[in-house]
């Protein structure tokens, strides 16, 4: 029995046994020798494969998020024009940024990077293009920001090597990270989708942003929602962030850690930006705004929640305009990143800001607003929150942003949806007379 055990275990865990002459046939001879043995023979090999080809299609699945083309000679000259400023020499704002601008084809990226290029600063982008909600529509802001000169590049933030490249090419001063899986209620039909882009991106940008020389900048999305089961009001940075009511706000809720320990290790320059339920033209599908819209000229019913109690839900509804700005100023405010080589040479600045609109509004009334706008009566089905993540209020206190930033909103919801609804029954080709879209 002894020798039996000698023969088939490595002598030391780790180490293949040198076979003698001979051994092998005596294996096979033993091995075979009853059907009991050839069944978990044949058990084992069916194994084998099944992990040979789930291993295959993992590699298959995750290289997929890698395949866009990038890279040569028209590319790289593609990328250097773009991420060139271009403000006159002396002019009174300073030499100009080179911006990375991550989820570029996003609502939010799109805006950001038009009002970088309309000033003069150079800007990349970067987008994946999803399929959360339709493509189609960041592509068409694509070509928007291709018409002003903005490249975007078609690339996963997980992508290391993608990133790499870029900052090979181009020695970016700032990085405006705004590539995420956003949405409230996602996360319980796709958790992974979270962690992939809001943290397992999140890392790779930063990973990338550590080991440029020089180091850029970063100025990042939170959300407003890692205030979670916060219920003071309005809701300010020194507020506790450790009760997430939801998968995305945990996602958001771990990048401000995450970026924290870059931060303090490497000397990254960080701003964190809590965004308040943004809304406006080329918005999100996804958001109640837009997707009522929608429904309404469409004659279908749309679902408005109500808190406990009967108790209206409530936003911080903060027009695309005056988040911009404040991006805008957190980029022109970033104190330099102080590493080199993926080493700190001194204290980085490190900051996190709310940007909303300090006035929140009712959902009924954000719909009595849109029923104005699109002339017609909302057929409504008024139902009780599910526990989905959502939260019934939201109010951000803006006194940091305003003192540090200057950030100053301007606009009412009443005049924000005037100009959403504009741009919608324009961009979708609705037709008053007839009821109808062109583009649906
Ligand atoms: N819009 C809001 O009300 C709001 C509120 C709070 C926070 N935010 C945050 O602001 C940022 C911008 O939001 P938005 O409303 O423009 O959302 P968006 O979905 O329109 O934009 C995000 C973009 O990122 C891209 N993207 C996602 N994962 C990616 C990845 N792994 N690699 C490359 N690209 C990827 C998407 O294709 C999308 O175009 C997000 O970080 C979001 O979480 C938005």
């Amino acid at each position: 029995m002894r020798v039996v055990e000698e023969d088939l275990l490595p002598s030391t865990p780790g180490k293949v046994k040198v076979e003698r002459p001979g051994t092998m046939s005596r294996h096979l001879h033993r091995c075979f020798a009853s059907t009991g043995t050839m069944f978990l023979w044949a058990l084992f090999l069916v194994a084998m494969t099944a992990t040979y080809l789930s291993v295959h299609s993992f590699v298959d699945t995750s290289s997929r998020y890698f395949t866009a083309s990038w890279g040569g000679l028209h590319w790289e000259r593609q990328i250097r024009s773009s991420a060139s400023p271009r403000r006159p020499p002396g002019s009174a704002e300073g030499a100009g940024l080179s911006v990375l601008v991550t989820g570029a084809a996003g609502f939010v990226g799109t805006h950001c990077a038009l009002a970088l290029r309309r000033r003069g600063d150079g800007v990349v982008g970067i987008d994946n293009f999803n399929s959360y909600y339709d493509p189609s529509l960041k592509k068409a802001r694509r070509a928007l920001l291709g018409s002003h000169g903005v490249f975007v590049v078609e690339g996963d933030v997980n992508d290391g090597r993608l990133l790499a490249k870029l900052f090979d090419v181009v020695p970016f001063t700032h990085v405006l990270h705004l590539a995420a899986q956003a949405g409230v209620r996602y996360a319980m039909e796709n958790p992974a989708s979270y962690v992939h882009s809001n943290v397992a991106g999140l890392v790779s940008l930063l990973e990338a942003c550590k080991d440029a020389d020089p180091q850029p900048a970063v100025v990042w999305a939170s959300s407003s929602s890692v205030y979670g089961l916060n219920d003071r009001v309005p809701f300010s940075e020194a507020h506790r962030t450790d009760r997430p009511a939801s998968l995305y706000a945990a996602t958001k809720k771990a990048g401000e850690e995450i970026t924290h320990t870059y931060n303090h290790i490497y000397g990254l320059s960080v701003t964190g930006l809590r965004f308040f339920t943004v809304y406006g033209p080329w918005g999100r599908p996804d958001m109640a705004y837009f997707s009522f819209t929608r429904n309404i000229l469409q004659g279908k019913p749309i679902t408005v929640y109500r808190g406990r109690d009967h108790v209206d839900l409530a936003r911080d509804f903060t027009y695309i305009d005056d988040i911009v700005r404040g991006c805008l100023a957190s980029l022109d405010t970033a104190g330099r990143s102080t590493g080199t080589g993926g080493k700190k040479r001194g204290p980085a600045p490190y900051r996190i800001f709310n940007l909303g609109n300090t006035s929140p509004v009712t959902v009924p009334t954000l719909v009595a607003i849109l029923e104005r706008y699109l002339r017609v009566k909302a057929k409504k089905n008024v139902i009780e929150m599910p526990g989905n993540g959502d939260v019934p209020y939201t109010h951000a206190n803006i006194s940091l942003a305003r003192e540090q930033l200057g950030y100053k909103p301007t606009t009412s919801l009443e005049m924000g949806l005037k100009k959403f609804v504009r741009w919608y029954l324009s961009y979708y080709g609705y037709n008053r007379g007839t009821h109808t879209f062109r583009n649906s």
